[in-house]
Parts: C-alpha cells; sequence; structure tokens
C-alpha cells in the first residue's frame, strides 16, 4: 500500500480549539449514531454538547460494517474539515470466529499459532469496519481469583511477552493502511494484574523490582514490536492510579522506553480518579490526566467538558493539545482513512470472511492444541469404535464455550462438545444429559437421577464440567475456585458407576480441581475454546488430535494459596517435609502443601515422551560469552506428537533473592513415533540479569543451574558459572 502523504499540519492549522479538543474525546454508541441522536441523558451527564459531540475523533464497539459506514458517512458529512472517525473494538481472541482465551493459547507455547489466529481476526475486525484493537492485554497475573486471567497468559514474563508481542506483530503486519491489518493498543498499563486478594480493579502495591522483573516485560515487548497505542490500567499503583501516575507514565513509558505513540484512558477511568479520591472534580481529573500524557479520554466527563476551558484560563498549552491531536492524525494518516475513511472494510468482505471454512479450521486447530491434559490414566483416547456415550455435565451440549471478551462471537455460533462427538461418531448412541446447573447459586440435584443412570449404561462417559464464561472476564472475580454448584457431587456419582470416563472442563481460570483430580481418570482442560470448541474437545477425546497444550498457570490445590506462583523465591525456610506433611517453623502450610495440583508449564499428551539429555558445549561463561545447550528428546509411543520443550534456569545465590526456577526458553516441536530430536537453545548473559535491590538490570557471577522439563518436575539439570 503507497503511504499517505496527507498534510496533517495543514489540517491541523485549520483547526479550531473544539475541533482539536474533539480529537482527544472518544465516545460510544450511546451518544453516536443514529439510536441515540434524541437521547439526552448520557450527554448531560458527561456534559457534552451538541456541538462537541459532532466533532469526536474516535468511537469504540461498533458491530458491523453496515453500522460503522452509517456513522463514518454522517459523521464525514457534519465534520466541517470531513476528519474521520477512528473506530476501535476488544478483538481479543476473534471477531466474530472465536478463537481460545488468551490464557489458553498461552498453552499452546506456539506463537505462530497465535500469529495465525491474529492475522484471522485481523482480516474479520477490518472488513468490520474496525481501525484499532484494544489488544494485546499483557497483564502478569498471579493470582486466579482475578477474573482477567482469562485475557492474559499467565505468571511467566517470558510467555506474556513472546505472545503479545506476536499478536502485534500479526495483527499491524507491515503497515496498518493495508485493509488486512488494524493498529493495536497494548494494555493495561500497569500490573492491573496485581489487583490485592485477586479483586478486579483493586489496590496494587508492589515494588518496583517486582515490577520491572515480572510485570514490565510483557509491555515493553508490545511496544519494541511496534504498538500503536498504549491503555493505562484502572487500579493504583503504589498509591497513584495509572492514568494519574508520573512514573509510570512520564518516568517509564515516556522517558526510559522512549514512547510517544497515543496514550488512551481506560474506559471513563479519568472520571474514575474522583473516585479514588485524587481528584476534586471532573476539571482538575481532565487535568490531572492530560498533563500526564492522556491523548485521548474514553468515556468520561473530563475532556469533553473542562479541555477547551483548561486551555482558555491557561492551565493547558494549546502548543500540548496540537501535540496530542497530532499523534490522532498521524494514526488516522498511517492508516490512510484520509484516502479511504473504511479502510477496505465492506459488508461483502465481512460476510464472506466471518466463520468461513477457513476461518473455522484455524479455529479448530486452535482449540485443539490450547487445550491441557491435565490427568490421564490411560483411560484417554477413547476408542472410536465405542457406540455408547455419555455426556453428562452442564457443558455437555452447552454451546457457551465462547468465553468473555469473544466480541461479535455467538454462543450459537458455537459447537458444543455433544455436537462434536455427534460429528465425529455419527454412528454411535449419545446420551446428553445435564444432571445440574454450572451456578454457584444453584444447588438441586434433580438431574442426577437421569445422568447417573445414562452413565450406568454407556461405554464411555464424557463429564462436561466447568465454571460459566461470564465468572471471569472484567468484573468477575472469585473468592471460591472450586466447580460451582453441585457439579463435585455429580462428579462423585457419575464417576461411581462408570469407569471408562473422562472430565472435560471449560473454566477462565486455574480452578481448584483436587477432588476431581482424586477420582477421575482423565481431566481435559479446554479453557474457553471458542467456535470450534465443541470438535476440538472430540478429536481430542477420541484421537483425532494428541493433547499439546502445557497450563501457562499455576492451578492451586487450595485457593487460599493464592496467589501461587512458579517463579517464587525460595524464602529462608523452604518447605523439606512432603507436600502433604505440615512442616512447623518452615514456609509451609497446615492440611494442605506449597506445590500446585499442577504447575506452571505442565500438560500430558497421548504420546510418551522421555528426556534423554541436557548437553552445554561449555559449563563456564562470561559476560560476552554464550553457553549452547542441546536437548535430546525421545518419543517411545506410537503416535506423533508436540512437546513443548522448556528451559529452566536457576540463580543459585546473587545480591537479590532469586526466583527457584525461571523459563529462559521454550520450543515447540514436533516427535514423531519412535523418533528423538534435539532441541537447541542458547544461553546469553542478558538472560541471567535480574532488578538488584537498587533496581539496576545486571547480571552477578557465580553458579547457575539449567534444567529441561516444567516447574515442579525439573529434570537434566546441569550447572555452569558466569565468570
Ligand atoms: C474496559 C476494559 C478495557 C477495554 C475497554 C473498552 O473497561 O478495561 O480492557 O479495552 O473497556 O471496551
Amino acid at each position: 500500500m503507497a503511504k499517505s502523504n496527507f498534510d496533517i499540519n495543514k489540517l491541523l492549522s485549520q483547526m479550531t480549539l473544539e475541533e482539536k479538543v474533539g480529537q482527544l474525546i472518544q465516545l460510544n454508541s450511546m451518544f453516536i449514531g443514529e439510536t441515540t441522536a434524541d437521547i439526552t441523558g448520557p450527554k448531560e451527564q458527561l456534559g457534552v454538547s451538541d456541538s462537541m459531540l459532532a466533532k469526536i475523533g474516535s468511537t469504540l464497539n461498533f458491530h458491523s460494517f453496515a453500522e460503522v459506514k452509517a456513522l463514518q458517512d454522517g459523521h464525514m458529512e457534519k465534520d466541517r474539515l470531513g476528519i474521520p472517525l477512528l473506530f476501535m473494538m476488544d478483538v481479543i481472541h476473534g471477531y466474530r470466529t472465536i478463537f481460545p482465551i488468551p490464557l489458553a493459547l498461552g498453552a499452546s507455547f506456539d506463537p505462530e499459532l497465535v500469529k495465525d489466529c491474529t492475522r484471522m481476526a485481523a482480516k474479520e475486525a477490518s472488513a468490520g469496519g474496525i481501525h484499532v484493537t484494544f489488544t494485546p492485554m499483557v497483564d502478569y497475573v498471579r493470582d486466579a481469583r482475578w477474573g482477567r486471567v482469562m485475557e492474559t497468559c499467565g505468571e511467566d514474563p517470558l510467555v506474556n511477552s513472546v505472545m503479545g508481542a506476536a499478536q502485534v506483530e500479526a495483527f499491524q503486519g507491515d503497515d496498518i493502511s493495508d485493509p488486512e491489518n488494524i493498529a493495536t493498543c497494548v494494555k493495561h498499563f500497569a500490573a492491573y494484574g496485581g489487583a490485592e486478594a485477586g479483586r478486579d480493579y483493586n489496590t496494587v502495591e508492589l515494588s518496583e523490582r517486582l515490577l520491572r522483573e515480572c510485570y514490565f516485560p510483557a509491555y515493553k515487548a508490545c511496544l519494541d514490536a511496534g504498538a500503536n497505542m498504549v491503555m493505562p490500567s484502572f487500579n493504583s499503583l503504589n498509591g497513584v492510579p495509572s492514568i494519574a501516575n508520573k512514573w509510570l507514565i512520564q518516568d517509564v513509558l515516556k522517558g526510559e522506553w522512549g514512547f510517544d505513540g497515543i496514550i488512551i484512558s481506560d474506559y471513563n477511568a479519568i472520571g474514575e480518579l474522583l473516585k479514588h479520591g485524587i481528584a476534586q472534580n471532573a476539571k482538575d481529573a481532565a487535568l490531572m490526566a492530560f498533563e500526564n500524557g492522556c491523548d485521548i479520554d474514553m468515556m468520561s466527563a473530563g475532556y469533553c467538558s473542562s479541555l477547551c476551558q483548561l486551555v482558555e484560563e491557561g492551565k493547558v498549552s494549546e502548543k500540548k493539545i496540537d501535540e496530542a491531536v497530532l499523534k490522532v492524525l498521524e494514526l488516522k494518516r498511517e492508516l490512510g482513512l484520509f484516502e479511504d475513511p473504511y479502510h477496505g472494510g465492506s459488508t461483502e468482505k465481512e460476510e464472506a470472511l466471518c466463520l468461513c471454512p477457513e476461518h473455522r479450521a484455524i479455529a479448530l486447530r486452535a482449540a485443539e492444541e490450547c487445550a491441557v491434559l491435565l490427568k490421564n490414566n490411560g483411560t484417554l483416547p477413547f476408542s472410536k469404535d465405542i457406540k455408547n456415550i455419555a455426556i453428562i455435565g452442564p457443558f455437555a451440549d452447552s454451546n457457551a464455550i465462547k468465553g468473555f471478551w469473544a466480541c461479535n462471537g455467538l454462543d450459537k455460533e458455537c459447537v458444543s462438545v455433544a455436537e462434536g462427538v455427534k460429528n465425529l461418531l455419527p454412528d454411535a448412541k449419545i446420551t446428553v444429559a445435564a444432571g445440574c446447573s454450572a451456578e454457584w447459586n444453584v444447588c438441586d440435584k434433580d438431574g442426577f437421577a437421569e445422568a447417573v443412570e445414562a452413565a450406568r449404561n454407556a461405554d464411555a462417559v464424557i463429564l462436561c464440567l466447568g465454571e460459566p464464561q461470564n465468572y471471569s472476564g472484567e468484573g468477575n472475580s472469585r473468592a471460591d475456585l472450586g466447580l460451582p454448584g453441585e457439579q463435585m457431587a455429580l462428579a462423585r456419582e457419575v464417576l461411581a458407576v462408570n469407569k471408562n470416563a473422562a472430565a472435560v472442563l471449560f473454566n477462565g481460570r486455574p480452578l481448584v480441581l483436587t477432588e476431581l483430580d482424586e477420582i477421575a481418570p482423565a481431566i481435559l482442560d479446554m479453557f474457553f475454546p471458542g467456535s470450534e470448541g465443541g470438535n476440538a474437545a472430540a478429536r481430542l477425546l477420541f484421537g483425532e488430535a494428541n493433547p499439546s497444550g502445557k497450563v501457562t498457570m499455576s492451578f492451586p490445590k487450595s485457593v487460599g494459596q493464592c496467589p501461587i506462583y512458579y517463579n517464587h523465591p525460595s524464602t529462608g525456610r523452604p518447605k523439606a517435609r512432603p507436600e502433604n506433611v505440615h512442616q512447623p517453623y518452615a514456609s509451609s502450610y497446615i492440611g494442605c502443601g506449597n506445590k500446585a495440583l499442577y504447575p506452571f508449564g505442565h500438560g500430558l499428551s497421548y504420546s510418551d515422551f522421555s528426556y534423554e539429555s541436557l548437553e552445554l558445549d561449555t559449563d563456564r561463561m562470561s559476560a560476552d560469552s554464550e553457553i549452547n545447550v542441546r536437548v535430546t528428546v525421545k518419543n517411545n509411543g506410537d503416535r506423533a506428537g508436540k512437546e513443548v520443550v522448556q528451559l529452566y534456569m536457576r540463580d543459585l545465590c546473587a545480591s537479590a533473592v532469586r526466583p527457584v526456577q525461571s523459563l529462559i526458553a521454550f520450543k515447540k516441536v514436533d516427535i514423531g513415533a519412535g523418533e528423538t530430536v534435539t532441541v537447541d537453545f542458547t544461553i546469553t548473559e542478558e538472560m541471567l540479569r535480574f532488578y538488584n535491590f537498587r533496581c539496576e538490570f545486571i547480571s552477578e557471577p557465580g553458579d547457575f543451574e539449567v534444567s529441561a522439563g516444567y516447574a515442579d518436575n525439573l529434570i537434566l539439570t546441569k550447572k555452569f558459572t558466569l565468570e
């Protein structure tokens, strides 16, 4: 695509102050569009005049090209200078063809798969008239009680960084004016996932050291990949809400990292400064946010009602307004909107692309690769010769498996497990019985008898359990991580009558599965797999596909262990006794172990992989040398499979406490039946760096260990020394 040479400086010179401020305001369909022209309530509440409304620069969450086109046409007619609107949306894991939630995407450990899914989403969204997505969300998280766990890639900085950068590259391509590419907005800066007690929007108090070591890397990786925009987070960070946090935005984001793109507030985050108690009124909040570098105000009264006045009063310079406006106009120019305000979108394209066979195939592959086989005593895969199958549980025939933040995806367009099994085994007798509800407060067991009878009479049982998709996502935190309602009671009764059974889970976060793990012969976690979830589950259960996912977040034994994460320091009193034995005067719980039920990096396969060796080409390195590591993995089974070879490092002694292990590299490899493969990694001095207590990013001479395997199950450990 030829780059636009539209003269935005000339345009700026023609704009009035109100037209400039309009470009810094983003309002949604409550305020603009055919359906709302006469609604005055929200406008009055926000203090926005009709005159200002006609001049806003961007909008969000319109759901079809037809809507977008109508709005853009109307706007362009009214706007004196014909400046096109920017259309933004949360295209988090698909636009209409929905692929697995990001927590599951991370479990694929396959950045190329993430790119394939993201390319698909970019094409569909752009055809639908979307110019910018509020993605990637790369909030580092350690507490599964937090609802937005589903939207992130979990507790490891490297996985979050790799998957976040992959999304930026895949959404933006080489040129965002290309109709198949859209711009990105990395969020939520910063440390939104550190909400105290895992309760959404709650206070975040974290040391600078921990922020830099775990919470910052993924945002920085996305900016290094070229993300166009940044969205600061709702939460206060060490006492100051991010949108007004000078250290975070001025010193780190703009100062240290040199970010000079658009900063957009989260939804009414500027207005929330009053609730936080650090702004007296909308005008103060607007001043605070604008002075701190917030360019666009999403959905608050701040800029609408006060920014012009602040300029007229001399509290904000028009020069600063011009700088912010030029960023917005530059993004519109880069997108080619001055030449084509529709960015190549059309209803024809949208209808041709959304849920087309090729896109459904991508969603299917993703749902298969993101699933994690948590447990298997050999029951799986089921034989395809089975003729009589009972599919039981609240998710047995549920299409509500697209997950939160599913954009334009519809439940009815998602394939349920029962539908998937019927598609795969059209001749089998399939009995479906929900048995009970998945709601936490619905405790009736009326459906048990039918479910247990179906299980008793079946050759195999698929027990579909989980948490409703609106129990995770924004605002949906949980204080209990068990299977809601009577699902465990149902599982106990069903599994008591038929041992040829497997549990299939639908969840937006790690759940507490300790009892299920004791009684279920096999457990396959689909998370929220999206449009092709049921087909993927069926193909995995009956061996048409081989599970390869690995959890990117620890599954606790008890919610009381939260926050629980693999890359934890040793403490001065690490527990030495067995998991189920309390050890007084050690870092230990009475009645519960310290370890996760399923630790970070865990996931089983139908293949039988063994790690034969881990070799270093030298056991000494200096700051300007490297160590080459070769891991040899064998597939002893009769099935080809994919294995995520993970490389962990431990710094044995440093000037600050170090994690007992840190993932420093991973590669997902195909290994044929009986095949042996070697996987090569390189250890560099930069991989050994950490933030010392003065927050200097340094490496220190000393001894290190490098291991293959996964958290809590490190193998083939070798030592080396940094001189
Ligand atoms: C929400 C979310 C943010 C999203 C925005 C626009 O409140 O916090 O992630 O991008 O509003 O929908």
